[in-house]
């Protein structure tokens, strides 16, 4: 197997007070294969893929780890080979549409942009071609348009078609339809399908809803509290769950497809500065025992399995 993307052991920080937002975190992505990076909010999902991007917050800081891309590391990567890499190899889709369109200028303008920056022709016919390639209806029109005239999810889409435009061979889908109602997401999940077998993309799609994840991806990372707590194949994450923090969440999607009130698991992740010698998930484990309180488990892998418990599902508790 050759991978696109190897994250090894990421640690993050606040650059201020080092305080520990992501805890060594390390997962791969082969070439054309399709990821999802699941975990609540605050689990340290866009800190993650942005760090991919070498475009973290300036107030955040990597403490240790490794990132690489084809086999070459990103922080070792001078400027110009950095812009170069975004946007033309590896796009991202940030979570909030509204901030990263500029709301002053129209959409063709900020395609256009696109195009200029990787000095790729820019004429107003290709920019038209990329909105239609997204099904947004009149793209002549949508040319000319503002993005407060767009809706949510027609915004999703131009941001989808910025994405795709230099044909990257990995994107970063960072919730991109969470805010969409069911239709709309629908739709955008089979949009980014249909482009990413087209052009035998690999995909990191982040989301805290594993539902959706399952439907986009091969293989699932779960983060807990900035730590990885399971990584496996989808199948053998829904039918063979070792962490019981996946196994609840599971137990959540169950219930919802049930028509029942959503529960999900009671209690709030501990921020993972505050962690010392104890299983992060502790506070809210149904399978806790004494020696999880005094100790971190490590990641461990069975056949191409991993997680972090000492008390695993399907073991005896
Ligand atoms: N600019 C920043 N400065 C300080 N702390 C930050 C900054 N950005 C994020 N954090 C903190 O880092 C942690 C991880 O944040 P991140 O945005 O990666 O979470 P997430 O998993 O993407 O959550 P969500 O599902 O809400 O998008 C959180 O505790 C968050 O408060
Ligand atoms: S190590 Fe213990 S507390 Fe942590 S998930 Fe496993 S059983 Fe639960
Ligand atoms: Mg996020």
């Amino acid at each position: 197997m050759n991978p696109i993307l190897q994250v090894k052991n990421l640690s993050l920080q606040t650059r201020e007070d080092k305080r520990l937002l992501v805890d060594g975190v390390s997962f791969e992505i082969e070439e054309g294969e399709s990821v999802g990076l699941v975990g609540e909010s605050g689990s340290g999902k866009t800190l993650t893929a942005l760090s991919i991007l070498g475009l973290l917050p300036a107030a955040v800081e990597v403490k240790s780890g490794e990132i690489l891309f084809k086999g070459e590391s990103i922080s070792q990567m001078s400027n110009s080979a950095l812009q170069q890499i975004r946007g033309n190899r590896i796009s991202m889709i940030y979570q909030d549409p509204m901030t990263s369109l500029n709301p002053m200028m129209r959409i063709g303008k900020q395609i256009q942009e696109v195009f200029d920056a990787h000095e790729i022709d820019d004429s107003k016919e290709k920019v038209i071609e990329a909105l239609r390639s997204v099904e947004i209806p009149n793209p002549e029109e949508a040319f000319s348009s503002y993005p407060h005239e767009f809706s949510g999810g027609m915004r999703q889409r131009v941001m989808i078609a910025m994405a795709m435009l230099l044909k990257p061979n990995l994107l970063l889908a960072d919730e991109p339809t969470t805010a969409l109602d069911v239709t709309i997401q629908k739709q955008i999940l089979n949009l980014v399908k249909r482009e990413r077998e087209e052009n035998s993309m690999s995909l990191l799609w982040i989301s805290h809803d594993l539902g959706v994840v399952s439907e986009m991806v091969e293989k699932v990372v779960v983060m807990y509290a900035g730590r990885v707590a399971e990584i496996g194949a989808v199948k053998e994450i829904f039918q063979n769950p070792r962490h019981p923090y996946t196994h609840g969440l599971i137990g959540s999607i169950v219930k919802r497809s049930h028509q029942e009130r959503l529960l999900s698991i009671p209690g709030i992740p501990p921020k993972p500065w505050t962690i010392e010698s104890s299983c992060a998930f502790a506070d809210r484990c149904p399978r806790v025992q004494a020696d999880c309180t005094v100790q971190m488990p490590a990641l461990q892998t069975e056949n191409s399995h991993s997680y972090s418990c000492f008390h695993p599902e399907g073991s005896p508790s």
